[in-house]
């Protein structure tokens, strides 16, 4: 048999841990020598167990085969499924049963082959079966071979936590095998490697640096196979094999060495918790989404963080080592967009996070304790450290506050951190320079890194760290470079300077024997950035450079031949980045180098001139051509021949507009601070801003040549600048303008503005360019000095502060920092004279100075704490939006001709607001119409007066009206501007209609100027405009679909429904909803709904709302409407549903456009593993009640028992503090049940639709037959009271209703005389579910209900019962009057869509019913009704009913005011006549209709159909609609329907069987 080379590492005392490549033979040989038994049982789970079992299996058998002994050993194996959830008690017990079913015995030897898990379980399972049995541990994840499987312990999970059941066990052996590895998921790898860097940061710096600088070929060792067992023997080893081996025996020796001094935990041991305070209170939260290793990665950088900001760890450990977890694909923060993205990340509130640290076994009582790094490689203590709650709270929090005051250091002499540009080249030059240099101040940044590598690779310098990484020492390897291993690209990240500086470097690369090439290549963004100009340089030179994808980008391919040299051409209007490549390696071309720019101006001289600075401390002189008539210099360069020679020691400059900000402090503080390392000899344009901005504000400035000091002046004494043009040092410009908005004293003579606003004006140019840095950054300024309240103006290329007492600045103003780090720190300035300034994004700053927050409390010596901004003001950044402000006035644009003004009248007619037309408006204030106005003088006149309008109207109506605006209003970017200002607080509805039918409408309007260019052309350039400015858009599709859709009763409802809940005056909400109901809605997820259209009736039948899935819309129709994402539901639809999987900034964006509209934020668990009873269902329901007013979770059942789960769950959450509505379902047959249970909006789906939207989906009807059957919804009993009732049509029309909706009540007729004992009897039974009331009981039986309905008060009768369900349990009755809505609604469908408000109505009769109408018609608006009756003292009572209604009582008809165009008659139709001379009854004539062409008469009586009124309005008069009484009582019926059961009445269908039964009686 092939022998292993092992390496064998000590613990407790024994050789114990074995470790090599490919040892399955060599274990299987040592168990059964060593560790003799008559049972051997092979645990491993299935991921594993296909991979590796059958090996085992063959040299078990082989093995037992060649035992000498008599009695041959059993070799048994027990596979069970992967994962963390079989580390539980279950399993356990499983795997006992299991064994002693198979009679093991106490000799039995277990091997525990896997990751972790099978680690973890079997080692409990030996140390407690037959109170213990021997066992081997063969990990074969990275994390069980460094970690798990070394030290003993072992556990199991249980539904309170984690490992909190288990016991010591010391394995006989472990078996390390890396070649496990190369079977292993590269994420699994990963989360093993954070154990690894883990241990070398607390104990081996030397370790740590090889992990630092070799990670590629750490990788490589197990990204390639190894064939043929290579690597067992030394031999066959190869060199990455043999360095990832030392790489974990490295590391499992550490943690050997720990736990054989302090096995059971109680000090020492405790350091490889390193990064485990933090990291297990993150893995809480998100496992099992997040490994362990990778929150231990987050958790190593958060508790560097604390080291740092203790003071105990400088920068550059925690650059290390955050760039060392970076290598190896893991996180390091929680904005990581894997985490940040997760649902349960929004769970990791600073709050929560500290509570679960409370219960970390390292704490001592309340102390926390976290491991707090010294230095790579060492720890402050021997031990965990006790930390602060508020220093751990404040590394956590995303958000700071400075405490204002004096710095307590001062005077400060401190350095800021290296400049990067400077850090850039000071690496090449070493690299290329010959002998050693050592670096100080580097900026620890992902370009210096990227640079540092790609010279390693290129075997082009050696690098190391002094002073704990302070210093890094450089071997330069005098220009000799080599091609990088076979197969190996230089990657280079995003780090734009390296890429440019190297693709000349790799050029000087001398010839290889093999013809191989150099590549060089980047991450995504990489290969988009521009490099053309550069590479043209170097081919037209004669290298040979090649794209290896798109022209013009990174990758590319460079033959190892030299730089030639002599005269090269760049065109360097792009970046002066190609010209420093070029400079800083021309000494090494063949030939001297005269490098010519060409192509237009030279961008950042000064980037130019630092290059040629540097080369020159390195020993080459850069010589720069001048014109020889005029002596100016010109783009044109000579660089000599020759080596860079390294100084021994090069301070890296510290970073100038860096030092801007400590100086600031200095200048607004009064206090002094020097910084070291920036003087008036600097390199960079930034070290003039003391000099020439903070002097003449009043600091005293002193500037060496290599330092700078600033005292400022007495508090509250700055002065303005005046005029400033910071050209030289733009990025300055945001230190400047902070300090400017509190400077309060002129500026010095001679700088004074003539043109100033203010005295105390700074006008600060030349800085244009700042708008397309990290943000905009002008306005960046403008907007967050606003809210200190600090008024400043933008100019074309700068801006104007004005200077203000800093104790009239606004305190407590949050600054949204736009993820730049300058903004940040400028603020910070300001943060420390104005109280509670909070600075929302912390971790901006880290671009260029990640320890600016320690610096500024350790350094500086202000305090600073952390502020965990609400999730709710996260969600409503500023940047996002206000909440809408309630009956905001609603502003409504669109082309001419689309519909604007009638859509807008009736819009005001519906919510009672008054309706502004801006041209009328404007007609008003110019005393011209718009066209005349237009001819005498211009339209940019015209659009100039029309603005001013707009911004008037705006100001005058600010609530309640709808201001109607002329088509041309988007044309000036003034007038949007004001638009989109005013959408952020009030509805911009945009009137969509087909410009076809607007081109024909417009061919028969003149009232506006003529366009004078083609109407089609106007609205495509106007279209998009409207888009921008708008927030909602009303569809007004005139003559596009049916004539249903079209008709002026669901235009109006439309325009209800629309306006209503854009407004906020009644938001369109599921009513059953509030009141803890069942609600349902229908699931019309089709690519295209047309063909539901017509039946949507029945469709939507007991929904109370309908899914449309706006990305599933196919039709061209659907399209023009909707885009996806729904832009914040700008059809104003009422519910939006989000899955809270979306990016967060998506959902932030959709969650402060919301306007009223409601969001459910959902969850689908398309894995169906999700478990209603884990943790993980709590969190995702947390996340989602942050986000949503409704709460959507879906999840899969795949047994009953999960239904009962669900219901559990829903039960839990629903009674949890601030819970929101849940609809919780699971998919799939199994889960019918849920969406029985399911209360909240339950989806649902017709027989009429061609398929169901999800498998499982049930129609309204059999859920509710289900939900009778098991007891949910017990059957009631309704009833008519009343007298002669025999004919009524009432219990065909609630009977059909309760059929159609599959509910399972039943309406009687209770025929009495009186209001008596069966009336009463009927109506305390607990199965009343309600009754309607008619003549001759609609007053008698008010005495018996608890409380009347406003409506039923107000007329003053009863005819409708509701039994109402208190909180408590109680049932009180309450009366509700329906008819009146009956009437209303029959008229308000009928009534013309030119009458918007009928001004007169008519009411013929004054017995009771007639109250119902007068309060209809009120409700309507009429301002004048006239009564008709016989008696006159019936009439006046009815007068003095309605006090506040105009009733003027009228002899005879046609004698009107104003004509009536409403006509309701209340008397029996035989009561009528239309004879003139006929006695007895009441006449009615032709007056009524003759002075109004259009109406609505409805006449209350049910029989005849057609009674005198309606005969007579038929024949006289054909403008009119006719309502019959029957059409009155089937609307009043529909809403007495809704009112008992909360579902909307099938309106089709029970007026269908009505009919019939009406026209058979
Ligand atoms: N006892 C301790 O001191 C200690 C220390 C750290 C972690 N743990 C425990 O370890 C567990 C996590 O261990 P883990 O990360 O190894 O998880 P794991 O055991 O679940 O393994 C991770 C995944 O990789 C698969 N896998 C394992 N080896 C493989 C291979 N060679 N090729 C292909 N697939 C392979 C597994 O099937 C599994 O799907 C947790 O339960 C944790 O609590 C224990």
């Amino acid at each position: 048999m092939t022998s292993a080379d092992i390496r064998k590492v000590s613990i407790l005392g024994r050789d114990s841990i074995h470790c090599g490549f490919h040892l399955i033979p060599y274990i299987v040989r040592t168990v059964l020598d060593t560790l003799p038994s008559s049972t051997y049982v092979l645990f491993t789970d299935t991921n594993v167990g296909n991979l590796h079992l059958p090996l085992f299996e063959s040299e078990f058998d082989a093995g037992i085969d060649a035992l000498k002994s008599q009695i041959r050993p059993r070799f048994i194996t027990y596979v069970i499924p992967p994962g963390e959830t079989s580390k539980s008690r279950e399993c356990k017990a499983e795997i006992e049963d299991f064994l002693l079913l198979n009679k093991c015995t106490r000799d039995t030897v277990l091997l525990a082959v896997g990751g972790g898990v099978i680690g973890d379980l079997i080692g409990f399972v030996a140390a407690t079966f037959m109170r213990g049995v021997r066992f081997v541990q063969i990990p074969t994840t990275l994390l069980a071979m460094v970690d798990s499987s070394v030290g003993g312990k072992t556990a199991i999970d249980t539904p309170h936590g984690k490992n909190l059941i288990g016991a010591f066990w010391q394995p006989e052996y472990i078996f390390i095998d890396a070649a496990f590895l190369e079977t292993l998921p590269a994420r699994e790898f990963s989360n093993g490697m954070a154990e690894v860097i883990k241990t070398a940061a607390i104990w081996n710096e030397d370790e740590f640096s090889a992990l630092e600088s070799r990670f590629s070929e750490i990788f490589a060792a197990i990204q390639t196979p190894s064939k043929d067992y290579s690597g067992r023997t030394q031999g066959t080893r190869s060199s990455a094999q043999e360095l990832l081996l030392s790489v974990i025996v490295g590391s499992i020796s550490v943690k050997a060495h720990i736990v054989t001094i302090d096995e059971r935990e109680t000090g020492l041991r405790n350091l490889v918790n390193f990064g485990h305070t933090i990291g297990h209170a993150i893995e809480a939260v998100l496992t099992p989404t997040i490994l362990h290793g990778e929150c231990v990665s987050i958790g190593m950088i958060l508790e560097a963080e604390v080291a740092r900001s203790l003071g105990a760890l400088s920068q550059v450990g925690v650059g290390r080592l955050t760039r060392c977890l970076k290598a190896y694909n893991l996180p390091v923060s929680l904005s990581d967009p894997k985490i940040a993205n997760l649902p349960a990340a929004r769970s990791l509130t600073v709050e929560r996070l500290l509570d679960i640290m409370k219960v970390d076994k390292k704490n001592s009582g309340p102390q926390k304790k976290i491991v707090i790094l010294s230095r790579i490689g060492a720890t402050y203590e021997q031990k965990a450290t006790v930390v602060a709650d508020t220093v751990i709270s404040r590394t956590l929090s995303e958000a700071v506050k400075i405490i204002p005051g004096i710095p307590s250091k001062s005077p400060i002499h401190m350095a800021t951190p290296g400049s990067k540009s400077i850090s850039n080249r000071a690496l090449l030059l070493a690299a290329l320079g010959k002998g050693t240099c050592r670096l100080k101040n580097l900026l620890h940044s992902d370009d210096t890194q990227v640079m540092m590598n790609a010279l390693m690779e290129l075997k082009g310098a050696k690098f190391s760290w002094e002073d704990g990484g302070e210093t890094l020492v450089v071997e330069g390897g005098s220009g000799t470079l080599s091609v990088p291993a076979k197969g190996k690209e230089i990657y280079l990240g995003n780090a734009g300077t390296a890429a440019r500086f190297l693709t000349t470097v790799c050029t000087l690369v001398q010839s290889s024997e093999t013809d191989e090439r150099t590549v060089i290549t980047g991450n995504a963004r990489m290969k988009q950035r521009p490099i053309g100009p550069l590479v043209d340089a170097l081919r037209e030179n004669g290298s040979s450079v090649n794209y290896l994808e798109s022209q013009g980008c990174l990758p590319l391919s460079i033959a190892p031949a030299g730089l030639r040299g002599s005269t090269i051409k760049l065109a360097a209007s792009v970046s002066s980045q190609y010209v420093s490549s070029i400079l800083l390696c021309a000494p090494y071309a063949q030939e001297q180098v005269t490098l010519e720019l060409v192509g237009g101006q030279v961008i950042s001289q000064p980037y130019i001139d630092m290059t040629i600075a540097m080369m020159k401390t390195f020993g080459i002189t850069v010589i720069r051509q001048t014109d020889s008539e005029t002596q100016k210099p010109l783009d044109a360069y000579m660089i000599p021949k020759g080596h860079y020679v390294n100084p021994t020691d090069y301070h890296i400059e510290s970073d100038a507009s860096s030092a801007t900000y400590p100086l600031a402090i200095a200048a607004i503080t009064g206090t002094e601070v020097t910084i070291a390392n920036i003087g008036s000899g600097s390199l960079q344009g930034d070290a003039r801003f003391a000099k020439e901005v903070l002097e003449p504000m009043g600091c005293e400035v002193i500037q060496t040549e290599t330092e700078t000091t600033v005292r400022g002046p007495p508090i509250g004494t700055l002065k303005a600048l005046g005029h400033v043009d910071m050209e030289p040092m733009t990025d300055a410009f945001l230190t400047a303008s902070v300090l400017a908005a509190v400077a309060v004293s002129p500026p010095l003579p001679g700088r004074e503005l003539s043109d100033a606003k203010h005295i105390t004006t700074t006008r600060i140019v030349g800085i244009a360019n700042q708008r397309v840095k990290e943000c905009n950054r002008i306005r960046a300024m403008i907007d967050q000095l606003a809210k200190f309240g600090v008024e400043t103006r933008e100019l074309e290329d700068g801006l104007e502060v004005y200077g203000k007492d800093m104790r009239e600045l606004k305190e407590g103003a949050s600054v949204h920092c736009y993820d730049d780090h300058r903004v940040a720190m400028a603020f910070s300035v300001l943060g420390a004279v104005v109280k509670e300034t909070v600075l929302e994004e912390k971790r901006c700053v880290e671009k260029t100075w990640p320890n600016w927050w320690d610096d500024l409390e350790n350094k500086i010596g202000l305090r600073i704490e952390g502020v965990e901004l609400a999730e709710v003001s996260v969600v409503a950044s500023p940047s996002g939006g206000e909440a809408p402000q309630a009956l905001a006035s609603v502003v409504i644009i669109g082309m001419r001709g689309s519909g604007k003004t009638f859509i807008g009248e009736l819009a005001a007619s519906v919510l009672e607001w008054s309706f502004v037309d801006a041209d009328v408006a404007f007609e008003a204030k110019h005393k011209i119409g718009v066209r005349e106005f237009v001819h005498q003088h211009d339209w940019p006149a015209f659009r100039t007066a029309e603005t001013e309008i707009l911004g008037e109207l705006l100001a005058t109506y600010p609530v309640g009206h709808i201001i109607s605006l002329g088509g041309g209003i988007v044309e000036t970017p003034a007038a949007r501007e004001l638009l989109k200002t005013y959408a952020k607080k009030g509805p911009v509805v945009h009137i969509v209609r087909e410009i076809d039918e607007v081109v024909k409408y417009l061919g028969e309007e003149t009232a506006r100027p003529a366009y004078g260019e083609l109407v089609i052309d106007v609205f495509r350039r106007r279209e998009p405009w409207f888009k921008e400015c708008c927030n909602y858009e009303f569809v007004n599709y005139t003559g596009v679909l049916t004539g249903s859709v079209t008709s002026p009763d669901s235009v109006r409802r439309e325009v209800t429904r629309f306006f209503g809940h854009i407004s906020g005056k009644q938001p369109n909400l599921v009513p059953n909803l509030a009141n803890g109901q069942r609600s349902y809605f229908l699931s019309l997820t089709y690519p295209d709904i047309t063909p539901a259209l017509p039946y949507m009736e029945e469709l939507t039948t007991g929904a109370d709302a309908i899914e449309l899935r706006v990305d599933l819309l196919r039709s061209p129709y659907a399209r023009q409407l909707y885009t996806f994402p729904p832009p914040s539901g700008r059809l104003g639809v009422e519910y939006i549903d989000l899955e809270i999987s979306w990016p967060k900034n998506q959902l932030e964006n959709l969650v402060t456009r919301k306007g009223f509209s409601q969001i459910i934020a959902s969850w689908h668990d398309w894995s169906g593993s999700l478990q209603w009873t884990s943790k993980q269902a709590e969190d995702l329901y947390r996340s989602a009640r942050d986000i949503g007013d409704i709460v959507k979770i879906v999840g899969k059942a795949n047994r009953l028992e999960d239904n009962l789960e669900l219901y559990e769950f829903v039960s839990r959450m629903s009674a949890s503090p601030n819970a929101k509505p849940i609809i919780a379902i699971n998919m799939g047959l199994e889960g019918q049940m849920s969406r029985i249970l399911n209360k909240t909006l339950s989806p649902i789906t017709h027989p009429l639709l061609p398929s169901k939207a999800a498998p499982g989906q049930l129609s309204f009807t059999q859920i509710q037959t289900a939900l009778h059957l098991i007891g949910q919804l017990p059957a009631k009993n309704f009833y008519l009271f009343g007298t002669p009732i025999a004919q009524s049509m009432s219990p065909t029309l609630h009977n059909t209703a309760f059929q159609t909706l599959g509910l399972p009540h039943k309406y009687d007729l209770l025929e009495t005389t009186a209001v008596g004992d069966e009336i009463k009897a009927v109506i305390s039974s607990p199965n009343f579910g309600g009754a309607s009331v008619t003549i001759p009981f609609k007053l008698d039986i008010i005495p018996l209900l608890d409380s009347l309905s406003p409506h039923a008060k107000a007329i003053g009768a009863v005819n409708t019962i509701i039994p109402q369900k208190m909180l408590d349990g109680t049932v009180v009755l309450y009366g509700d009057n329906t008819d009146w809505l009956g009437i209303r609604n029959c008229i308000l469908s009928r009534l013309p869509s030119s009458t918007r408000n009928p001004a007169a109505g008519l009411v013929i009769g004054a017995g009771g019913t007639s109250r119902a109408a007068i309060y209809a018609l009120k409700s309507l608006g009429v301002r004048i009704v006239y009564l008709y009756n016989r008696t006159r003292a019936s009439a006046e009572t009815l007068v003095s009913a309605f006090p506040d209604v105009d009733i003027r009582i009228v002899e005879e008809l046609g004698s009107w005011t104003i004509a009536p165009s409403v006509v309701v008659s209340t008397v029996p139709a035989s009561a009528t006549t239309t004879e003139a001379s006929a006695t007895g009854a009441l006449y009615i004539s032709e007056a009524i209709f003759a002075k109004q062409s259009e109406g609505v008469v409805v006449d209350m009586a049910y029989r005849p159909a057609v009674t005198p009124l309606l005969g007579l309005a038929d024949a006289t008069a054909k403008g009119w609609k006719t309502v019959r009484g029957l059409d009155v009582l089937l609307e009043q019926g529909y809403v007495q329907f809704n009112l008992w059961t909360g579902r909307q009445c099938p309106r089709r269908a029970v007026a269908e069987v009505v009919e019939k039964a009406y026209a058979k009686n």
